[in-house]
């Protein structure tokens, strides 16, 4: 893909899933490539396979809710390449329970990965974006961050917090004249590890969630994922929608309003073990 030959690209969760699948596409691209997960077996073997296409790589441990490490991790990034243009805040959990069975802790696990990880990871590289004078910030939501769904508080709340707070980002860096562009994420179901590595409140069978999750909803494979969100970047597009599903149930959402929700609700309660 053209456009990302010779620039340095931060991605995070890269040891599985979309994150594994953007740095690779990125590495075929002649993008240079810091890859940080906390999976250190899954980082490696997307290490490897960077090597193996002879894309340049630096891999770090790095999990993005630890806000001062990610500050260090910015500048050592910095230091490493000499300047930093993308990063993509694509590391994400999932948890499924429903509001009154689910605990505080597991409502905050998931807004410190999803949405902190993001914010910390989004403050610690802007400084650097904007000297580099041609920087991205990709961020990963979900199309849970355009609707809600039962079962899914905690992680709608990130992602639409993840939504809130990146498109607020793109509008800042356009009235400041930043050379920074601005991207939201929202994949609909992708073949990924997501579910099987999720937690469930108490009750709830994770193992049963994870399979109905893979056979029904996870249509997109990480890799056309990718393809489709470097492009986006490459237009420089304000949303990037991923997947047949993400554009149909975007679609439902605007048309229907909040109607949506009495649709959903009756199709989630159909579709997935409750
Ligand atoms: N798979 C889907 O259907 C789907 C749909 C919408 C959005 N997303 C989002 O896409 C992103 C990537 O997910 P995926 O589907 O590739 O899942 P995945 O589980 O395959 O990969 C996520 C990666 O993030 C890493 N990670 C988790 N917590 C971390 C932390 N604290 N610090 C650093 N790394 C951490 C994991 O180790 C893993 O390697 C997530 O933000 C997810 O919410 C996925």
């Amino acid at each position: 893909m053209e456009g990302f030959a010779g620039k340095v690209a931060v991605v995070t969760g890269a040891g599985s899933g979309i994150g594994q699948a953007l740095a690779i596409e990125l590495g075929r691209s002649g993008a240079k490539l810091a890859i940080c997960d906390v999976d250190t077996e899954g980082l490696a073997a997307t290490e490897e396979r960077l090597k193996a296409i002879g894309a340049p790589v630096k891999a770090d441990r790095l999990d993005v809710t630890e806000r001062e490490a990610f500050l260090l991790y910015a500048d050592a990034v910095k230091e490493h390449y000499g300047t930093v243009n993308q990063i993509y805040n694509n590391a994400g959990i999932a948890f499924t329970g429903d509001v009154e069975i689910s605990e505080f802790k597991d409502i905050e696990r998931v807004m410190d990965v999803d949405y902190w990880g993001v914010v910390n990871g989004t403050k610690a590289f802007l400084p650097h974006l904007i000297a580099s004078g041609d920087g991205h910030v990709i961020n990963v939501s979900s199309v849970f961050g355009l609707f809600s769904v039962p079962g899914q508080a905690a992680y709608n709340s990130a992602k639409f917090a993840v939504r809130g707070f990146t498109e607020a980002l793109r509008q800042e860096m356009a009235i400041a004249k930043h050379p920074v562009k601005v991207t939201t994420v929202h994949p609909g179901g992708i073949k990924t590890a997501i579910a099987r590595n999720a937690t469930a409140a108490e009750g709830l069978d994770a193992k049963e969630l994870a399979e109905a999750f893979d056979k029904k909803l996870a249509n997109t494979t990480p890799q056309r994922a990718a393809v489709i969100i470097l492009d986006g970047v490459r237009k420089n597009k304000a949303r990037v929608l991923v997947g047949p599903d993400a554009k149909i149930l975007d679609v439902i959402v605007r048309i229907t309003g909040s109607g949506y929700q009495r649709l959903f609700s009756a199709v989630a309660a159909k579709a997935m073990p409750r």
